[in-house]
């Protein structure tokens, strides 16, 4: 008879859209993104931590939370900035919602997958709308899955990347 093995009881999953992201990683990504204190900012996903709004460095400010009643989705106010860590799942809903109302960008933390929703298709529609990718920083968490990317998307600025249309 074999020995029997002793397996550690298994954590639940938890839910990655409600991942909440560090204030120390937070105050680092705010100050890669090249707002103004006079500029309109708007964390877009707050979450109930508010971290990324606590960290703007202006009082004209605001946020969006589903689970506080204000839906992203439903905010059509013009503003300078939307930064924040959306959703993963519904990351290009985000980013196609905020670039119909942004006049200067918006920066995002996304996930690898996220990333790679970024289709040539999808950035030639922001690319139309003005918008190009300027920054793009790496990091990783340890205590989600891995790598994330933060992504900063600019109006009538210089892309760092490129790409190629139709299918191949
Ligand atoms: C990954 S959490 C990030 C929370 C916080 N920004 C942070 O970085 O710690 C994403 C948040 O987006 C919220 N959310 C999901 N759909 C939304 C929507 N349509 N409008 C506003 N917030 C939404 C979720 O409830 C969740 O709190």
């Amino acid at each position: 008879m074999g020995k029997s093995r002793k397996f550690k009881e298994q954590k639940p999953v938890e839910d990655i859209e409600k991942h909440y992201t560090s204030e120390a990683l937070v105050k680092k990504l705010v100050e890669l993104v090249p707002y103004s204190k006079t500029d309109f900012v708007v964390d877009c996903a707050s979450g109930r931590n508010m971290v990324f709004f606590n960290n703007f460095k202006t009082d004209n400010k605001e946020f969006c939370e589903i689970d506080l009643q204000k839906d992203f989705f439903e905010f059509n106010k013009p503003v300078d900035w939307f930064i924040t860590n959306p959703p993963f799942h519904l990351c290009w809903k985000f980013i196609d919602h905020a670039s119909t109302l942004a006049s200067k960008g918006f920066a995002f933390v996304l996930s690898s997958n996220s990333l790679l929703s970024l289709t040539p298709r999808r950035l030639t529609i922001l690319r139309n709308r003005g918008f190009e990718i300027t920054s793009i920083h790496i990091f990783n968490v340890k205590k989600w899955f891995g790598r994330y990317y933060f992504v900063v998307f600019e109006k009538n600025k210089k892309s760092i990347i490129n790409w190629l249309e139709g299918v191949w």
